[in-house]
Parts: C-alpha cells; sequence; structure tokens
C-alpha cells in the first residue's frame, strides 16, 4: 500500500510508492468508480448498471441515464473508496471519462470528478472511453506491455489499433457503419430478446448450428483493415422478415448462431491481416463484446496461427467499468499532466485525437518534478 503520511513533492517517496488513482465513468448506462493502484492493481471497482430502467424501452433514454447518473455517482463513489480500504484523502488523482458518450451522462461524472478533485487538492486526468477499454487489458495482465495490436469492440465502436506505446496508437481500421455490439444489440431486438442484445444473443447461439445459414461476409475496398456489421444486420432481418411473409417457423438459435460466426469471421478476418503485416507477439481484445466466448475463441484460433497470443480481461472489465478508466488516467497523467478544471464533455471524441505519434511524449516527471 502507499505511504499516505508521505509528504507531497518527497521524490524519493513518491517515486517508490504506490499512485492511488480515483476513477469515474459515466458515458453511457453504468455509473461506475474504481480504485486502481499505480495502474496495474484493481484495488475496487463499483459498477451501478441502470440496465434495468433501460429495458423496457429496449435501449439507452440519455435524459434518464443522466437522471441515473446524478443520483448514483457520490454513492458509487463512496462504495468504492470502502471497499478499496482507502478514504479520499489518500486518491492522488481523479481519472475522468470526458468522452465519447452521452453528452448529459458524461457531464455527470466530469463534474463529480472536477469537484472531487478541487476538494482534495489533486490532478484530474481526461480519459478517453476507448482508450479506457485498451487499458482494461494492461489491468487484467500486469505484466502485458506494448507493442500490441488491440481489437476493441463494443456497442459504439469497433476499432483494430496497433498500441505502439502507451499512449500512441496507431488506428488501423473501424467500422464504416454499425458497431459489432450495435450490430448484436439490433439483431437480438428483431428477434425479439431482451436487451442488450448481446448476452442474449449469444446464450441463444449455444443451442444453435453456426453453419446452418450462410451469410455474406463484408470487405471494405477502400481499407481492408475497416469493418462494415450493416449489411450483414440487414440480410439477418430480411431473412426474418421473408420467413414470417411466407409463414415459415425460423429456427432462432441457428439464426442467432449464424450471425455470430459472420460476426467472429469478420472480425478475425481484419485481425489475421494485421497479424500477417505487423506480426505481433500479442493480441488484446476488448470492450464488451469481448466477453462473447466465440469472439475468444474464433480470435484465439487466429492469434494461434500466427504465433500470437489472443489477451482479453475478465467479463467484468470488457463491459464498461471505472477501473479502465483509472487505469489509462495513471498512464496519460505520467504522460502528459492533469487537466483543467474547465475540460468540457466531447460526446464525438475520437481515439484518434489522443494517439501520440511514435516518438512523442517520454515519461514525464509528475508532480513537477524536474
Ligand atoms: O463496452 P460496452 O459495455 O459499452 C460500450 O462502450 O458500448 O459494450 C456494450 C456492448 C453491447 O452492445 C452489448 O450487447 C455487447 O457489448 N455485449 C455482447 C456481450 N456482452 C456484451 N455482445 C455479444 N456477446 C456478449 N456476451
Ligand atoms: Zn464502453
Amino acid at each position: 500500500m502507499r505511504a499516505s503520511t508521505a509528504a507531497a513533492g518527497d521524490r524519493e517517496t513518491l517515486e517508490a510508492r504506490d499512485v492511488l488513482v480515483l476513477g469515474v465513468e459515466t458515458s453511457c448506462d453504468e455509473t461506475a468508480a474504481a480504485v486502481v493502484a499505480s495502474g496495474r492493481r484493481l484495488l475496487s471497482s463499483v459498477v451501478a448498471s441502470q440496465i434495468e430502467t433501460h429495458r423496457v424501452y429496449g435501449g439507452v433514454v440519455p435524459e434518464i441515464a443522466s437522471r441515473k447518473h446524478v443520483e448514483a455517482v457520490i454513492p458509487v463513489v463512496d462504495k468504492a473508496l470502502a471497499e478499496a480500504g482507502v478514504s479520499l484523502a489518500d486518491i492522488d488523482a481523479v481519472a475522468v471519462t470526458y468522452g465519447p458518450g452521452l453528452v448529459g451522462a458524461l457531464l455527470v461524472g466530469l463534474s463529480a470528478a472536477k469537484g472531487l478533485a478541487y476538494a482534495c487538492g489533486v490532478p484530474m486526468v481526461c480519459v478517453n472511453h476507448v482508450e479506457g477499454h485498451i487499458y482494461a487489458n494492461f489491468l487484467a495482465h500486469p505484466h502485458l506491455e506494448p507493442p500490441l495490436i488491440c481489437l476493441t469492440v463494443s456497442g459504439g465502436h469497433t476499432d483494430l489499433v496497433v498500441v505502439e506505446g502507451h499512449g500512441r496508437y496507431r488506428i488501423l481500421g473501424r467500422t464504416r457503419d454499425d458497431a459489432a455490439g450495435e450490430a448484436f444489440d439490433k439483431v437480438a431486438r428483431t428477434m425479439g430478446l431482451p436487451y442488450p442484445g448481446g448476452p442474449a444473443l449469444e446464450r441463444l447461439a449455444i443451442q444453435g448450428d453456426a453453419n446452418a445459414i450462410r451469410f455474406t461476409r463484408s470487405r471494405v475496398e477502400e481499407n481492408p483493415f475497416d469493418f462494415s456489421f450493416s449489411g450483414l444486420k440487414t440480410a439477418v432481418i430480411n431473412y426474418l422478415r421473408r420467413a414470417e411473409q411466407r409463414g415459415e417457423e425460423v429456427n432462432l438459435p441457428d439464426l442467432a448462431a449464424s450471425f455470430q460466426r459472420a460476426v467472429v469471421d469478420e472480425l478475425a478476418d481484419r485481425v489475421a491481416l494485421a497479424l500477417r503485416q505487423f506480426k505481433p507477439d500479442t493480441v488484446a481484445l476488448s470492450g464488451g463484446v469481448a466477453s462473447n466466448r466465440a469472439v475468444r475463441d474464433g480470435l484465439s484460433a487466429v492469434a494461434e496461427a500466427h504465433g500470437a497470443t489472443l489477451v482479453f480481461p475478465p467479463p467484468s472489465l470488457c463491459t464498461d467499468n471505472a477501473a479502465m478508466i483509472a487505469s489509462a488516467g495513471y498512464y496519460r497523467l505520467m504522460r502528459s499532466g492533469a487537466c483543467e478544471l474547465s475540460a468540457n464533455a466531447m460526446p464525438g471524441a475520437d481515439l484518434a485525437d489522443v494517439a501520440e505519434p511514435s516518438g512523442v511524449g517520454g515519461e514525464k516527471p509528475w508532480r513537477g518534478e524536474d
């Protein structure tokens, strides 16, 4: 544990001790707080999910999400501190998601983080949500180090990235339309499955035959690393409608398994391309869809075939959480320092905005050391 009696500015003690970062995440429908030591050791992670509230609407209602975050954010922070066995006075920095996400939801976390950082006299660091997902892997695997390839597959993103170093990203490909998780959710909804659709569709697919229906795999001409899932989504919806018009019964487990196989094939195809080009030792998987067993198995096989290892976080760190934000925040703080307390939420924030080019931003000393 950190020495909480150490005087700030005491160079030796600061270098030797752990830096405790309180993470706050409210970008969508989970209110989350966590305490992480020196970017790598998880002391607590608390997630208050709003899934039950939004389920009746079949998706996230932004206004309701914001109000729920307001109610939950301080109790969730208190719980994260209590579970970590620390108090606010022990916290060295507050890391918070500034985007991408729902603007009203982001503003709640950002406002709470500003208040906490100001009151405690500690730096606040703003974290890109997608960078947070990448860092779930550094948290889950304490000895993992760049360079590596990371595929983030969530409800809002499908990004294939070379992680050249901490904070240094080269974006190879992304989705041109729907994110992988979005495709899971939309297809699941059309099949009458409950929100959120991804886990429900996976459960149904387990009983189905993935070879029952052959859906066409997409290919994006301009950039072979890019993804596209809207054609597949439409094909599944059309399949269901046609069967309905003809009065035919659809084998839903087969349909779910065949759709899931098509998604896995597309992800695996792009990862294989990256493996051939960059020959990394490690491929990391992150985001909510990374908790899908078929996705993990499919990508593991591809990585292995190219002499690499696939790593992924446990399911609790795949879906939205604040531990990944605290971990990414620690590294960002070490490299670039704190954010201004006037920082604003950026609902359309892009990972490319924080991807430092190679060779820029060495390990900066913290707290004004020379
Ligand atoms: O990372 P996340 O919690 O939030 C975003 O940043 O979007 O990801 C949520 C997404 C949803 O689309 C959800 O359906 C999907 O991840 N998901 C899954 C599974 N668990 C969550 N998709 C497929 N299989 C799963 N087991
Ligand atoms: Zn997310």
